[in-house]
């Protein structure tokens, strides 16, 4: 089986202190730097912009994962990929014309995700699996780290890993809110491929180990 993988959401991160953060998780096992990008329409706060991702991708040494909570993102593709990011995840709900948002995002020369809401059902991806580079199933309403998981994503999880092998598709499967060391094993037994976990690393006394635990949970 191929290994979980960690994606430390940098939103938990001190921004006072932020390139200690950024090398904080450079040292630790985890394997992508998890980048939330809110334009307080598509969700109900603002987070950061494009000078502060310029700024991470100048000291980070893996992977950089931007999770776009914005409406019409196809606006900022080009941009995004100039800042340095590795995968672009669009929110299934921003996007009129989702199929040409991620050819646009491959020409790019990064992978393409797509970001479900709660509530979204994961059939509406059946069209379009084979194009998807990722799916992030959101186990909390965007918007803010620090909530409570949402039970229902475990179906949902199934529910996707069904349709990519029916599909024959790719897909890594991304969950993102409210991960922890308690939900992490059955996360991973359902199908997922990587976890986002922003306040659970960053509100812990020991980061690195905090990182270290969890992928050894997910992997366990
Ligand atoms: C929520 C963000 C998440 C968030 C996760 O809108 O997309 O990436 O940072 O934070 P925790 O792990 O604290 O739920
Ligand atoms: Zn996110």
């Amino acid at each position: 089986m191929s290994s979980k993988l960690i994606a430390p959401s940098v939103l938990a991160a001190d921004f006072a202190n932020l390139q200690r953060d950024v090398e904080m998780i450079n040292k630790s096992e985890a394997d992508w730097f998890h980048i939330d990008i809110m334009d307080g329409v598509f969700v109900p706060n603002i987070s950061f912009g494009m000078p502060v991702l310029r700024d991470i991708a100048k000291h980070a040494s893996k992977t950089i994962d931007v999770h776009l909570m914005i409406v019409d993102p196809d606006r900022y593709i080009k941009t995004f990929a100039d800042l340095g990011s590795n995968i672009l995840t669009v929110h299934y709900e921003a996007c009129t014309h989702l199929h040409r948002t991620l050819q646009a995002i491959k020409a790019e020369g990064m992978k393409a995700g797509v970001a479900l809401n709660p509530h979204t059902n994961i059939s509406l991806l059946e069209d379009v699996i084979t194009e998807i580079d990722l799916v992030c199933i959101m186990s909390v309403n965007p918007g803010f780290g620090g909530q409570s998981f949402i039970e229902n994503t475990y179906n949902k999880v199934v529910q996707l890993k069904e349709l990519i092998t029916r599909k024959k598709a790719t897909t890594l499967i991304e969950i993102d809110g409210g991960v922890t060391s308690k939900n992490a094993k059955q996360l991973a037994d359902a199908g997922a491929d990587v976890l986002v976990a922003g306040s659970f690393v960053f509100k812990s006394e020991d980061q690195i180990q905090t990182i270290k635990e969890l992928k050894a949970v997910a992997n366990s």
